[in-house]
């Protein structure tokens, strides 16, 4: 029996101001799409910003539904938008942001399971880390570079591709 010990890597920092400028108006961005999220039955806003190599940046907020598995996460709806609008435009970063209609988000969120699994195709697809942003609407901003550090023990398949 060999038991390993997996290390993640989560830099935090203090706000916003400690970040450059581009750094700073990507979480801008994902706290401004959280306002355009479509969320009457969670009431918790979420918005997402992902910024390509070519500069262009590509937002995306929570979609619900009243048949609520039928609803979409902002970080996929954004990630989703993306490659569908610039197919092979490889991401650099994505940022990430809420509010809520009842509560202070005081910490950072931090993507959900299925949304961690489509950055790390994302990854898989270009070849490269994408450094994840992660803020509340007050308190430290987290972050990480490569979903490995979300998502350890990542699924991935090389040959379950047919060439
Ligand atoms: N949500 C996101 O959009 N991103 C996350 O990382 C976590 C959760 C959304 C899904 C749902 O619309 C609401 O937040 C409450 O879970």
């Amino acid at each position: 029996m060999n038991t390993k010990e997996i290390k993640i890597k989560i830099t935090e920092f203090t706000g916003i101001s400690e970040l450059p400028e581009e750094e700073r108006n990507l979480l801008q961005q994902a706290a401004k799409s959280a306002y355009n999220s479509y969320a009457p039955y969670s009431e918790f806003h979420v918005g997402a910003a992902v910024l390509l190599e070519n500069g262009n940046i590509i937002c995306g907020s929570n979609q619900e539904n009243a048949a609520y598995p039928s609803g979409l996460c902002a970080e996929r709806v954004a990630l989703f938008y993306a490659n569908s609008e610039y197919p092979g435009v490889k991401v650099r970063a994505l940022a990430i942001s809420a509010h809520a209609d009842h509560f202070l988000v005081d910490k950072p969120i931090s993507p959900c399971g299925t949304c961690r699994q489509v950055i790390a195709e994302a990854e898989n697809r270009q070849q490269s880390k994408i450094k994840i942003f992660m803020q509340g609407e007050i308190g430290p901003v987290n972050m990480t570079e490569g979903i490995e550090n979300l998502l350890p023990l990542t699924f991935y398949e090389e040959k379950l591709k047919k060439k």
